[in-house]
């Protein structure tokens, strides 16, 4: 059962249009769009100077996820609460096999993390960090059962490949038709920059961002890329950060090469000056880490001529608490930040709102291709006929200071604490059902799973 809306003179954002229409939703789909539409059944909102935009989607979140000996902050109730109020209405988390354990035990384990307690919409991509016959068998499994996507990790020890796993697995990726994101930075420069740093009793958050240097991920960049040209396959690169891991992304594509790329709003708006400035640094550390401020503007460069497909968010929370276990010796701070509440209201503002953007290229990277990249179209990602009912509305006028006094979000900093916003989400609509009124979860738990097909972009 879902109530009848009619949302009336709304501006429609697509990825290449904005359009002034009605739109009427029925049985958790959008029934009909177009000028002047009545129905006397439905509920009638006004949404006239607000922007419609296709739900978000969160293609790269972290909720309960274990790592560095703890648990991240925010699990899925949580997390797809902070999801909802920021307009965003499908997650794909990374479900995550432990070493030892196959890919159906890591997915039955996301499943009990997520069913029943999600607020959006949600996915898995399934993470392999155990490569082995039963893995790849198993990868058949995974996409009968929706996941069509896979990560892969060049580093951390619990989660990384080597070039021989990374082989393989592209191999049975590409007999299987899914589709891989990849967390690419080299492991060997990393261990040895920190076993140097650590000698030099060099423990700070600053040195973070010294032990894991742009040209360690352009590195991994560089040769995920010639394996997958090997392979003859496409890859996603996840998190990118910098300028030289984006020309070595261009160079393959000028090549023939199908290579996608995301970034995310961290890395589009703060900068490495954040671990040597400030007393908290160590709530900014995640990998890779925050670049100079230099590349900021080539990543939004990125997105405006489309060499960056997508912006998540890589939300990975974790409180004071859990940062402070790093307090003396940055190895130990687990990695990651939150960020699933704030994507949209931060790229409007700075994207759309500083005019670096315009809406539909917002809507491309947020929504339609993140869909199609995924296999969530036209389900997801559009507003047409017979799609999902999944809608932001968006207040270009709404005003806004980031605290985390009011998040959602389960942490008790703010990344983008005090920074002002100006475009705000009034409404979220869920398949059909009004899920944030007034910038406000007013309904939660109504996320389902979402089997997902292969990918489309
Ligand atoms: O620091 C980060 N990004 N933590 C989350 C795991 C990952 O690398 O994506
Ligand atoms: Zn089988
Ligand atoms: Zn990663
Ligand atoms: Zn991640």
């Amino acid at each position: 059962f879902s109530m009848k809306y009619l949302l009336k003179n709304g501006t429609f954002v697509s990825g290449d249009q904005m359009k002034k229409a009605d739109v009427l939703i029925e049985n958790e789909k959008i029934a009909k769009t177009g000028p002047d539409l009545n129905d006397p059944e439905a509920v009638v909102i006004d949404v006239t100077g607000k922007l419609l935009f296709p739900g978000f989607i969160d293609a790269h979140t972290h909720f309960q996820l274990e790592v560095a000996g703890t648990v991240t902050a925010d699990n899925f109730d949580t997390g797809t609460r902070a999801a909802i109020k920021g307009g965003t209405t499908t997650v794909i988390d990374f479900a995550t096999q432990y070493k030892g354990e196959t890919l159906e035990k890591a997915l039955e384990n996301w499943h009990m993390r997520a069913d029943g307690r999600s607020s959006c919409d949600y996915s898995f991509h399934m993470a392999i960090s155990d490569w082995n016959e039963q893995t790849a068998e198993s990868m058949e499994h995974m996409m009968e059962e929706g996941i069509t996507s896979f990560k892969l990790y060049m580093t951390y020890q619990d989660m990384i490949l080597n070039d021989h796993d990374i082989f393989m697995a592209l191999r049975k990726m590409k007999e299987i038709g899914g589709i891989t994101g990849v967390h690419c930075e080299n492991a060997g420069m990393i261990d040895a920059l920190t076993e140097e740093a650590k000698k030099r009793g060099d423990l700070g958050a600053d040195a973070h961002p010294r032990v894991r240097p742009d040209g360690a991920e352009a590195e991994a960049v560089n040769r995920l890329l010639a394996i997958a040209k090997e392979v003859d396959i496409p890859v996603i690169v996840v998190h990118l950060t910098c300028r030289e891991a984006l020309d070595v992304i261009e160079r393959a594509r000028n090549s023939g090469q199908t290579v996608f790329a995301e970034t995310c709003p961290q890395y589009l708006l703060l900068d490495e000056s954040f671990y040597e400035r400030r007393e908290d640094g160590r709530n900014y550390v995640c990998s890779p880490p925050l670049r100079k401020k230099e590349h900021q503007e080539v990543l939004w460069e990125g997105l405006r001529t489309g060499k960056i497909q997508t912006v998540s968010t890589d939300h990975c929370s974790f409180t004071v608490e859990q940062k402070n276990m790093g307090k003396d010796d940055f190895t130990r701070i687990p990695n990651g930040m939150p960020g699933v509440e704030t994507r949209a209201v931060l790229l409007y503002t700075y994207g759309v709102g500083s005019g670096r953007l315009t809406p539909q290229q917002m809507c491309r990277l947020l929504s339609e291709n993140p869909a199609k990249l995924y296999g969530l179209y036209p389900e997801k990602g559009c507003i047409i006929e017979g799609s999902d009912a999944d809608i932001a509305v968006l207040d270009p006028e709404g005003e806004d200071i980031i605290t985390a006094r009011t998040q959602e979000q389960n942490v008790d900093y703010a990344p983008f604490e005090g920074i002002k916003i100006k475009g705000t989400i009034d409404k979220v609509f869920l398949r059909g059902c009004l899920v944030t009124d007034g910038g406000r979860v007013v309904k939660e738990k109504q996320g389902k799973f979402i089997k997902r097909g292969p990918h489309m972009l």
